[in-house]
């Protein structure tokens, strides 16, 4: 069997660290592209270069010519420009609009059969210009951002209660953005619910930190954004989608009547496996929850009229 491939589109922080962990996990070669000369070159042999220490033989290829990129069974595109002094939400949008846009289709010439994860910013109106500049259908292009708010949300539950991570479940809904929906009804620490185990005030706290969670390291790092846990969600998604694992987990898909929302991308769980979303899965939400999750769409829906606009 052929090794897979997948491509990484931007060598910034969460570009690299994504092609870092992808080519840790010794099943996928890894090709690293990006606009400036040098850089992706220059990051990708370093990360070949740790495959003897770490023992694993991906090969690792930087690059500034989308031909590389030809054949990938997974595009993971982060490149997008950050947002300058002086510059408005509407400006930074069309700049990504424009970047994502253009990546998309070199992409697409060369690997017409990829699943597309977008991790670019503003994310869910990025969904958009990929989907739409791909003309691929919705099955094969999936955001990431609920796997990295649900992360943040869970270390928050775990260091509250005192338990290891991995006993804690639960889920954020919506939009990458401050109107995201982290849902206190199905967060279970050990089967059982945090309402239940945490003050009313604790679990506010809790679920406001998480919707905050970027903006809370971008003021730490006062240059740049969040990459280690980015890179370690793209990660899972590319891990569900090229070992078919059909892991259920929380992704921005394009909402085709879904939880009454339609023409949208919106994160809620999806199955990610071979084919890419396999499946919407759609929960029970309380009113109060669906409302939650209607304004949120109502923001993805604004910058979406700012795309079309
Ligand atoms: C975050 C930004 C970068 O949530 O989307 O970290």
């Amino acid at each position: 069997m052929a090794r897979n491939k997948v491509t990484v589109v931007g060598a910034g922080n969460v570009g690299g660290t994504t092609a870092q962990r992808l080519a840790e996990r010794n099943y996928t070669d890894v090709v690293l592209v990006d606009i400036v000369e040098g850089l992706p070159q220059g990051k990708a042999l370093d990360i070949l270069q740790s495959g003897p220490i770490y023992g694993y033989d991906s090969q690792v290829t930087g690059t500034n010519d989308y031909a590389d990129t030809a054949g990938s069974d997974v595009v993971v595109i982060t490149s997008g420009s950050p947002r300058k002094p002086g510059m408005s939400r509407d400006d930074l949008l069309e700049t990504n609009q424009k970047i994502v846009g253009s990546v998309t289709r070199s992409i697409v010439e060369h690997s017409p059969d990829a699943i597309i994860v977008v991790v670019a910013n503003p994310l869910d109106a990025m969904c958009h210009v990929a989907l739409k500049d791909s003309g691929f259908p919705r099955e094969r292009v999936v955001g990431m951002a609920g796997i990295l708010d649900t992360a943040r949300y869970r270390t928050f539950i775990a260091q509250e209660v005192g338990v290891s991570v991995r006993e804690v479940n639960a889920i954020v809904l919506g939009g990458h953005g401050d109107t995201m929906v982290p849902l206190p009804s199905m967060a279970t620490v050990g089967g059982v619910p945090i309402t239940k185990l945490l003050p009313e005030d604790r679990v506010e706290a809790i679920v406001q930190r998480t919707r905050d969670g970027g903006a809370e390291i971008g003021g730490l790092l006062k240059t740049g954004s969040a990459f280690y846990a980015p890179s370690a969600a793209s990660v899972e998604m590319v891990d569900s989608i090229l070992l078919d694992q059909k892991r259920i987990l929380p992704c921005a898909v394009h909402l085709e009547g879904e939880y009454g929302i339609n023409d949208l991308f919106v994160g809620v769980p999806v199955k990610l496996g071979s084919k890419g979303v396999e499946e919407v899965v759609e929960l029970e939400l309380t009113d109060a929850e669906k409302s939650e999750l209607k304004t949120s769409a109502d923001a993805v829906q604004e910058l979406v009229n700012v795309l079309n606009g």
